[in-house]
């Protein structure tokens, strides 16, 4: 059930020094993370207001990584498709800021790119019932959304484990990316549970050394691959 996975470590961004984004991110390249994720936050659905689609584009045309753009917006599906053509591999809307996720997810997969849905920690995995079949991948907060450096919840393991039972017994190929808190002292458990993308912010730009801490993420979750 857990084999033959590709895990990735995607470094959030939100925790970087903006004023060397560029040099931080050939770090995060150098350590080998998979996915480079962005926070877009509005200010609306979130109380925090961060970058949007000209940062996009500017960090699509500056990395090979794939961009995987987690939206913390109302309204995203006005916006989503929108940041597919700024570059973004991958886009995430929120289930609680969507009442046509299947439209949403249509437009961003007809643009081009893999599409998401995330479920902040109050939300169940149910809430996911009918959105299963038509996502590429469901990103499960393990913080509520907002802001970078808060405590991993640690319910989050057993419902990731309730999420990949639900994917294998309808035989999907759904990924699952978790993002909130991860840190080496728990991205095994993570993992374990079935979470095949990693985000990491403070955990790695926190650190003195970025690539050294993207690797140490790394090799901690090895043996699971
Ligand atoms: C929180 C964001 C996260 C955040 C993670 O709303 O979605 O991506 O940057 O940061 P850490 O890893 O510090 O919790
Ligand atoms: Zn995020």
């Amino acid at each position: 059930m857990l084999s033959n996975r590709t895990i990735d470590i995607a470094p959030s961004i939100l925790s970087a020094d903006f004023s060397c984004l560029g040099d931080q991110i050939r770090a995060v390249e150098r350590g080998g993370a998979g996915v480079l994720h962005v926070d877009v936050m509005d200010g609306h659905f979130v109380p925090n207001i961060t970058v949007g689609l000209p940062v996009v584009k500017s960090l699509a045309g500056f990395t090979s990584l794939p961009i995987d753009a987690h939206l913390m917006i109302s309204q995203p599906g006005v916006y989503a498709a929108q940041f597919v053509e700024a570059g973004a591999k991958m886009v995430s809307v929120h289930v609680e800021a969507d009442p046509h996720l299947h439209r949403t997810a249509m437009s961003i997969k007809a643009a081009g790119a893999k599409a998401g849905v995330v479920l902040n920690p109050s939300t169940p995995v149910g809430a996911l019932e009918e959105a299963l079949q038509f996502v590429d991948y469901v990103l499960v907060m393990s913080v509520n959304p907002g802001f970078g450096g808060q405590k991993f919840i640690p319910q989050t393991i057993e419902k990731v484990r309730r999420l990949r039972q639900m994917i294998f017994e309808r035989q999907l190929s759904v990924r699952i990316e978790i993002d909130g808190g991860i840190d080496r002292a728990n991205i095994e458990s993570v993992v374990a549970a079935g979470a095949e993308i990693i985000v990491a912010g403070s955990a790695i730009f926190g650190k003195p050394d970025a690539e050294l801490a993207v690797k140490e993420l790394r090799e901690a979750t090895v043996q699971w691959v």
